[in-house]
């Protein structure tokens, strides 16, 4: 078995030959004849002559190959109490009767359908019913409110929208069908039905004529196959924060995205066909499309949905009794949920009342993973945990631990190694190339690997301006960092606008967008401060127009209520103060890296172009005063 370095270096030196044989692991309708199609470089398509339908090989071909009764998904659902397991079979019957239903009522191929849910096994159908008859699908996170998800609606124009009628929450349950309601009559767009999934817990009440009970629809159709598809025909869209309000809509495409999933499972995760993988996130991000639902279903794993927050249902041993109930192998999830458990469990001593031998690694990624956190997971899980970093734009890891391949030494603060089909790059603001310990941009070197994205939904010219203007024949990831002598990379930070929140990627941007519309605001500026838990949290700093004359308190609380009613409760969006004046460089630059310093009890150097130094006392004050957690 060749080492990482010797299966790099095959990719390195033949890329097209690396690709291909990663493609056997496909079942194509027509095989592809080459991998990387240049022709229209920078929007490069891969196995672009070939034809497949992800759906068959997600789900069809277990059951062709004897899986039929293997069980598919689980979803375990501690906040409602309840377990219920799927097998092949009965996945394969649920997902073509679901597709049954959108085809009767006129969706096809390259239709766009949008799905609001919860975690339920239902929200897996519904992705792959779409794989299933061609329609792109476009999941939205349950935690967005109603002008986020019309946003996405009059972006996507869906000819449907499959959705449940509500999401739990520890101690709620939050209504989606209103959310949904007032989402369609926000956009300009409308769709021609909604399907929606009548949980127990909270029936919706349905609109005659558009809407249709999902089990009425399922029960009335008939299963209907798989349609060949393109190999670069969309699978889906998933939006994500870019620097303004209007979301990024990510495109996958159907074939490099399977050939690169089925590629990390195996060399990347170690996981094969009957093993139990678990990915603690949730459907509407990156994480959920990649590793709840499509790679372990391809690679014929079982998959667990699990409806649940890492403590407090019912505490914070749930992780440690769903691996050893369920037999999980490998356990994804996001530093943040770790460093909840810890902060309930210190001692790790939930951990000690499970048995984990079946677990064989932790992986952890969508924020950075802090040394600390990582270090008390191996002390108390005896197990490797293999921090990996990726983007809803790579739709898979940059860089990893390869553990199908080698477990390489762990250096705790780094996500290791560039996978193959990643170049990685560490840049100056001028596009030149740093020596290794020397923080700059990370950039990837054109082309980017199959499973990436081709392009963004609508707006090609957004695509190259957003990704590859900046450096020349680079994809510019947005974040900094460096690489060391031994070529591991380290995130320290991301160079735009955005944040991360508990894992969760927020746009200061959008929440900005948000708070200049209330009336007494004149300006604003949300920057992203140290949480010990989340990782980061947004914080509003708000100029009051002049003589508005109400007490700034309420304005603040005005401004949060309005965020969370606009963006949603992910948002996370608690802290907001009035200031005098906001600092700015002679040239009207806001000065948000330093206000963060301030924030985050950091030194920094006076900026020479500052306009008022005096400012900065006042902005020190202020977030003094929020008593917030701090770092
Ligand atoms: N639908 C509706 N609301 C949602 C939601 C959903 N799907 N998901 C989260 N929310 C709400 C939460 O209830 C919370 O509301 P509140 O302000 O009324 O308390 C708010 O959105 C913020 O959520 P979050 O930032 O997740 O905070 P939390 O306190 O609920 O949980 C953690 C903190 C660390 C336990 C949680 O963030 C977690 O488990 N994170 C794991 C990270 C993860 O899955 N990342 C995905 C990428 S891998
Ligand atoms: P998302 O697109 O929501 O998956 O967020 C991607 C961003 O999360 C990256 O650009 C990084 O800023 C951050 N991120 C993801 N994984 C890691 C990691 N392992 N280490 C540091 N940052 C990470």
């Amino acid at each position: 078995m060749p080492n990482y370095k010797e299966v790099y270096e095959t990719w390195r030196q033949d890329p097209e030959a690396f690709w291909m044989a990663a493609a056997e692991e496909v079942d194509w309708i027509r095989k592809p004849t080459r991998a990387l199609d240049d022709s229209e470089a920078p929007f490069y398509r891969w196995f672009a002559d070939g034809s497949c339908n992800t759906c068959w090989n997600a789900v069809d071909r277990h059951v062709a190959s004897g899986r039929g009764e293997q069980t598919a998904i689980i979803h375990d659902s501690p906040i409602t109490g309840c377990q219920t397991k799927i097998t092949y079979k009965a996945l394969k019957s649920q997902v073509a009767r679901l597709a049954g239903a959108l085809a009767a009522r006129g969706v096809v191929k390259g239709d766009r359908v949008i799905v609001y849910m919860p975690m339920v096994p239902e929200a897996l159908v519904a992705m792959l019913a779409c794989a299933r008859i061609g329609a792109v699908h476009c999941v939205v996170f349950g935690g967005f409110a109603a002008h986020e998800l019309a946003v996405r609606i009059d972006d996507a124009t869906p000819k449907s929208i499959l959705a449940g009628s509500c999401g739990l929450e520890p101690g709620r349950t939050l209504a989606y069908k209103p959310l949904l309601d007032a989402a369609i009559d926000q956009a300009k767009h409308k769709p021609d039905f909604c399907i929606v999934l009548q949980r127990p817990q909270l029936a919706a009440e349905m609109i005659e004529g558009r809407d249709l009970d999902w089990q009425e629809a399922v029960a009335a159709a008939e299963e209907v196959d798989c349609v060949p598809v393109g190999a670069a025909d969309p699978l889906y869209i998933l939006y994500t924060s870019g620097t303004t309000g209007q979301p990024k809509g990510v495109v996958r495409h159907n074939g490099g995205h399977m050939v690169a999933l089925i590629w990390s499972m195996k060399y990347l995760y170690d996981v094969g066909p009957g093993e139990v993988y678990w990915a603690a996130s949730d459907v509407g991000w990156v994480v959920g499309h990649s590793y709840i639902c499509y790679a372990p279903l391809l690679m014929g794993c079982t998959t667990v949905v699990f409806e649940g927050k890492p403590v407090g249902t019912p505490d914070a041993g749930v992780f440690w009794r769903v691996i050893e109930e369920h037999g999980i192998k490998v356990l994804f999830t996001a530093p943040t949920a770790l460093r909840a458990i810890k902060r309930d469990d210190p001692e790790g001593a939930f951990i000690r009342q499970y048995d984990l031998s079946a677990m064989q690694a932790l992986f952890l990624a969508g924020e950075r993973a802090d040394p600390d956190t990582v270090l008390w997971c191996q002390a108390h899980l005896d197990k490797p945990v293999i921090d990996h970093w990726w983007q809803t734009e790579t739709g898979w890891s940059i860089a990893a631990n390869p553990l199908g391949i080698e477990t390489l030494p762990i250096k705790p603060g780094s996500p290791a190694v560039p996978m193959p089909g990643y170049r990685i790059a560490i840049l100056d603001e001028s596009g030149r190339p740093l020596p290794p310990g020397t923080l700059g941009a990370i950039a990837i070197e054109l082309p980017l690997p199959p499973g990436t994205l081709p392009t963004l939904w609508n707006a090609a010219e957004r695509f190259k301006s957003s990704y590859l203007a900046h450096f020349p024949g680079y994809y510019e990831t947005g974040d900094a960092g460096m690489l060391d002598r031994d070529g591991y990379v380290s995130i320290m930070a991301r160079t735009d606008d955005v944040i991360n929140v508990a894992g969760h990627r927020l746009s200061t941007g959008a929440i900005e967008e948000v708070l200049a519309a209330h009336p007494d605001v004149a300006e604003c500026a949300v920057i992203g401060i140290s949480d010990s838990l989340k990782g980061q949290a947004p914080l509003g700093l708000v100029c009051l127009n002049k003589g508005c004359g109400r007490p700034e308190e309420e304005i603040a609380r005005e401004c949060v209520g309005l965020v969370r009613k606009e963006i949603g409760p992910v948002a996370a969006f608690k802290l907001c103060v009035a200031v005098e004046r906001l600092p700015k460089t002679r040239s009207g630059k806001i000065l948000r890296g330093t206000m963060v310093s301030i924030a985050d009890g950091k030194s920094y150097k006076m900026p020479a172009t500052i306009d008022d130094p005096a400012i900065l006392d006042e902005i020190a004050e202020k977030i003094a005063g929020l008593g917030q957690p701090g770092p």
